[in-house]
């Protein structure tokens, strides 16, 4: 992405402030947390332009990754799943941006702070899940989901891998708009909590 013109000179605005942590003072903290806060809007921002530039990715599959994330988040929505569900359906590939190997812990650790915690583990976990309906093909274990069973969301994950994610590859489905989510990705991006 190219920076923006707050990017580029955030971190050049101020004088008044330190230059090393260790001669920082409290009241230094306080501006830098005031305009933290401020700026989190810029979160939901961040996960919206890296979700719009899946798009570029399709990798040798019928749709690209964008649209993929798009149905997977539309059958959780007309499955009658919650906000967090959702918006974590949506993302749920979201590392694929930086790197295809690791991208579910990628994904998760975005998630991590505004979600509960069965829904960003749901998301760590979904390539063993849908290791069932290809693994076969690449030398892998298809049973790979068995380790996590008797985890509290094991059946979330089910749902989200055999249900939504692994059928999400559709050009024919009428599946919703990024425009659609977007209030709800605003309103779960909105207030992390320290992890
Ligand atoms: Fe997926």
């Amino acid at each position: 992405m190219t920076p923006t013109p707050a990017d580029t000179t955030a971190h050049t605005t101020s004088g008044s402030t330190f230059t090393r942590m260790d001669e920082s003072t409290a009241e230094q903290w306080g501006v830098i947390a005031t305009a933290t806060i401020e700026h989190q809007p810029r979160v939901a921002a961040r996960v919206l332009e890296m979700l719009r530039a899946l798009a570029s990715i399709t990798d040798g599959f019928a749709v690209d990754q964008l649209t993929h994330s798009l149905q997977t988040a539309t059958l959780a929505e007309r499955a009658g799943a919650d906000t967090e569900v959702v918006v974590a359906s949506l993302c749920h590939d979201i590392g694929k941006f930086v790197s295809v190997a690791n991208h579910p812990r990628i994904a998760a650790e975005i998630l991590r702070p505004y979600v509960r915690d069965e829904v960003r583990w749901m998301i760590e976990v979904h390539q063993d899940f849908q290791g069932k309906h290809y693994f076969h093909h690449l030398g892998g274990d298809p049973a790979a989901r068995d380790k996590h069973r008797g985890h509290e969301a094991y059946a979330l994950a089910e749902q989200f891998a055999d249900e939504w994610d692994q059928i999400a590859f559709d050009p024919s489905y009428d599946t919703l708009p990024l425009e659609h989510f977007e209030a709800r990705v605003r309103e779960v991006f909105a207030n992390g909590r320290l992890v």
